[in-house]
């Protein structure tokens, strides 16, 4: 089959590979009919080269066809259409039984003393080849789908897989009052569905990212979009009555704008052999942390920062004595995707699509092309905010 692998810093490569097989009774393979790619593939594609292997297989937000399943799978047929979560979790664990699946016990990347293992999401979290290709074999198959129906498109349904649970989580663990302000840094993918999440739940929302066409399709949106600034907290500040937020999101992770010094140690520490590299950053601080500094700064006192970007590094400088001056609450987290989708599912069938699904995707290509279209998205060239893939 062809598939999307990682060769290298910025280097991907489509490539012919074995067609996955079931390897567990408890395997299903699907037939990938869209297949996107995140915010998260970027850190890949930039920074996390001494966790990947080349060839590794990336992508974890796919659907599509079941064409094969295990002997020990009884909720899943051939023919099935799903939407497969990005973390892979058994369903009746400890954790998975309390909802948090992200941290599920079985498959749990001991090695690293990571979480629940995920699709196409390097060592660090089990090496599993993932979706950006034309065939992808799901463990636990019978817990980690997502059945859907045949008469609505892909776009409907394929954001289930992993940024709108993740939004959705984001904005539960903000803990928003009633009629409250939720603020959002960052109006990627993911930002842009939180924001919306926060308007459909009748809050009201003020966000934050420096790119024009992200601040546009916001605002479609209900959303109120500001630019970053230097005086941008300052601004919001005086939206919430000298106050801050009583939430805030931070949408952006790890690779924020605004930390020129960090982004260069990022880079050197990426220039290492592996064998160095890796402990570095598993241990050590290289996370830039404009987003979630800002975050601190905005959200009022007794308020709640809720982190849906991802950050990665051990030794990370946080800002202490404001955090706990100011009694700020804190969660975050890989998204526990099954969690959620009962909420959500009904929304996205919705014909009048309250969150906008069917206005988040600017490039639909084929498979072939994912090359060039990380480049695309990790540069935000041609008014580009999300990438689906058809293998
Ligand atoms: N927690 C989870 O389970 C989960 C799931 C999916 C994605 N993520 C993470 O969420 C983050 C966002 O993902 P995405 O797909 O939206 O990616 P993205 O890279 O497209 O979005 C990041 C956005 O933040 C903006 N930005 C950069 N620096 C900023 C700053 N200092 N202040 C405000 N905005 C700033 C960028 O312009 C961009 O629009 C990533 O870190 C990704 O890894 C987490
Ligand atoms: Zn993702
Ligand atoms: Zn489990």
């Amino acid at each position: 089959m062809k598939a999307l692998t990682w060769q290298g810093k910025r280097s991907l490569a489509v490539e012919e590979v074995p067609d996955p097989r079931i390897e567990f009774a408890t395997d299903a393979i699907v037939k990938i009919t869209s297949t996107a790619i995140c915010g998260s593939d970027l850190h890949l594609y930039e920074l996390l080269g001494p966790f990947l292997d080349r060839g590794d297989i990336l992508g974890h937000e796919p659907m599509g066809v079941v064409v094969e399943v295990g002997s020990d799978v009884t909720d899943l047929a051939i023919g099935d259409r799903v939407v497969v979560p990005f973390n892979i979790s058994c369903g009746h664990c400890f954790m998975c039984r309390r909802g948090l699946q992200s941290q599920c016990e079985t498959t749990q990347v001991r090695e690293y003393g990571s979480g629940a293992a995920l699709f196409g999401y390097t060592k660090l979290y089990g090496q599993v080849p993932g979706g950006q290709a034309e065939y992808l074999r799901v463990p636990h198959a019978d817990y980690n789908h997502i059945r859907v129906g045949r008469d609505l498109p892909d776009d409907r349904y394929l954001f289930l897989s992993d940024i709108l649970p993740t939004a959705w989580q984001g904005v539960e663990y903000a803990d928003v009052p009633e009629g409250g302000t939720l603020a959002v840094m960052g109006l990627g993918p993911v930002g842009q569905f939180v924001a919306r999440i926060g308007v459909h739940r009748g809050f009201r929302v003020l966000a934050v990212d420096p790119v024009p066409e992200r601040r546009a399709m916001a605002e479609r949106h209900g959303v109120l979009a500001y630019d970053l600034t230097d005086d941008v907290v300052a601004e919001l500040r005086d939206l919430t009555e000298g106050r801050g937020a009583d939430s805030v999101v931070d949408a952006v992770g790890l690779e924020a704008h605004g930390n020129p010094g960090i982004k260069a140690a990022q880079t050197a520490i990426g220039l290492l052999p592996d064998v160095v590299s890796q402990p570095l950053m598993e241990r050590v601080g290289i996370d830039r942390l404009a987003a979630l500094h800002a975050s601190i700064d905005l959200v009022r006192r007794g308020g709640t920062v809720s982190l849906s970007g991802v950050y990665a590094g051990d030794a990370d400088i946080m800002p202490m004595k404001t955090m706990f001056d100011k009694q700020i609450g804190m969660r975050m987290g890989q998204c526990n995707v099954k969690r959620w989708i009962d909420d959500i599912l009904p929304l996205v069938e919705d014909s009048s699509d309250p969150l906008g699904v069917m206005d988040l995707t600017t490039h639909r290509v084929s498979l072939d092309r994912a090359p060039e279209m990380y480049e695309t998205f990790q540069k935000k060239a041609d008014g580009c905010i999300k990438v689906v893939l058809e293998p």
